[in-house]
């Protein structure tokens, strides 16, 4: 298959992870016999410093015109000041508006070789695999704001059709799964999370009876993640909730650096990267954690090419290169630790043993 892949590398490790997991793709062309063409264009702080504007029309238009999109990270302390007129987060925001993305999954399995890493005990974590599918364009993120001298208000909103999108998402996600979805709400106290409750049920009821679903409330959420994580498999849930959730999420799996993200939309386009940001205290250094930013183009392969194999290959070798202990050095307790090309290497040589 011939694939035209956009790459957008950003600030910080952005960079040095990018190619890093670049060099994966190539390995998975070779092998399989696509041809993968990779543009790069800019995006966040570096946008900012050659085009004054975070994400810039060429970067969206190539975006726009790209069968995926690879991102690294954006942001760092250059471009930090919160009174700035333009910041490089606002380049991220644009660029899901503009691709119409408004689901975001991330997958939560701990690596069994990396459990240590986590501050869970590790029986609790064998096992475990998630899938948090968060709403990523409405709700109080995204509302009428005011302000004033005593006072302050964010408006939540969300219609019919920003959840049931969304909702329906996360229902064909779990038909592939186990066939279990929760859906997180406040509906207690929220009217957004009432109607999301009465969407997720008729959704559930006239097209997806075959998949078995739950309503938890979010706080009792936050604390079922760590006490029994395992009973879960797909979540899904409204913006803010879902921000918070999959940060503590991403702690099941010990690293920062091992967690994958895909944002996606009604079409095929969607956006690849890794949950943390530009990590800008090791940029430079070639120590980052490339597998996050790896296993990104797993759900590239999967989601927008609708190349399986390919994924699993690339999930497989990654597994098999932290069995063989190939750590970074967030995930080296030894002091022993490789930079992050000898760890996409180290992938790389898992693909040609298998
Ligand atoms: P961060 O995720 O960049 O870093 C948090 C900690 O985790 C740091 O100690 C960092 O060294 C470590 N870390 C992160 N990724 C790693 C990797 N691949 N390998 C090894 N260690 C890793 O979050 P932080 O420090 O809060 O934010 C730094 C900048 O990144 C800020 O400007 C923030 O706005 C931006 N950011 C961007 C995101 C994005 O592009 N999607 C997401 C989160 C933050
Ligand atoms: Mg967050």
């Amino acid at each position: 298959m011939q694939a035209n892949i956009v790459v957008l590398p950003g600030d910080g490790i952005g960079p040095e992870v990018t190619a890093a997991a670049l060099s994966v793709l190539r390995t998975v062309a070779r092998r399989y016999g696509h041809e993968f063409a990779f543009h790069e264009h800019d995006i966040g702080g570096i946008a900012i410093d050659k085009h004054g504007d975070p994400l810039p029309a060429a970067t969206l238009a190539a975006c726009q015109k790209a069968d995926a999109v690879l991102l690294g990270a954006v942001g760092g302390p250059k471009w930090s000041d919160p009174n700035a007129r333009i910041r490089p987060e606002q380049g991220l925001l644009a660029l899901r508006k503009g691709l119409g993305l408004f689901a975001n999954l991330r997958p939560v399995r701990p690596h069994p070789a990396a459990l240590n890493a986590s501050p869970i005990k590790p029986h609790l974590l064998t096992g475990v695999d998630i899938m948090v599918v968060r709403e990523l364009t409405g709700g109080i993120y995204f509302g009428d704001k005011t302000r004033s001298a005593d006072s302050a208000s964010d408006l939540c909103s969300y219609s019919v059709d920003e959840i049931e999108r969304v909702v329906r998402s996360a229902f064909r996600l779990a038909r592939q799964r186990r066939g279990y979805l929760v859906s997180v709400d406040k509906a207690n106290v929220l009217e957004t999370s009432r109607l999301w409750r009465d969407v997720t049920a008729r959704i559930g009821r006239d097209e997806f009876a075959d998949v078995r679903l739950e309503h938890v409330l979010v706080d009792a959420m936050a604390m079922h993640l760590l006490s029994k994580p395992r009973e879960y498999d797909v979540i899904v849930t409204e913006n803010m909730f879902g921000d918070i959730l999959t940060d503590e999420a991403s702690m099941l799996a010990g690293s920062l650096g091992l967690l994958p993200s895909a944002s996606l939309g009604d079409g095929k386009i969607g956006v690849y990267e890794p949950i943390h940001g530009s990590a800008p205290d090791i940029a430079g250094k070639g120590i980052a954690n490339p597998y996050a930013t790896i296993l990104s183009c797993a759900m590239l392969l999967r989601h927008s090419l609708g190349l399986y194999d390919e994924a699993d290959c690339i999930e497989r070798a990654v597994d098999g290169a932290l069995n063989a202990h190939a750590f970074t050095a967030d995930l080296s307790s030894s002091g022993q630790h490789l930079s992050t090309d000898a760890a996409a290497q180290a992938v790389i040589e898992q693909m040609q043993a298998h």
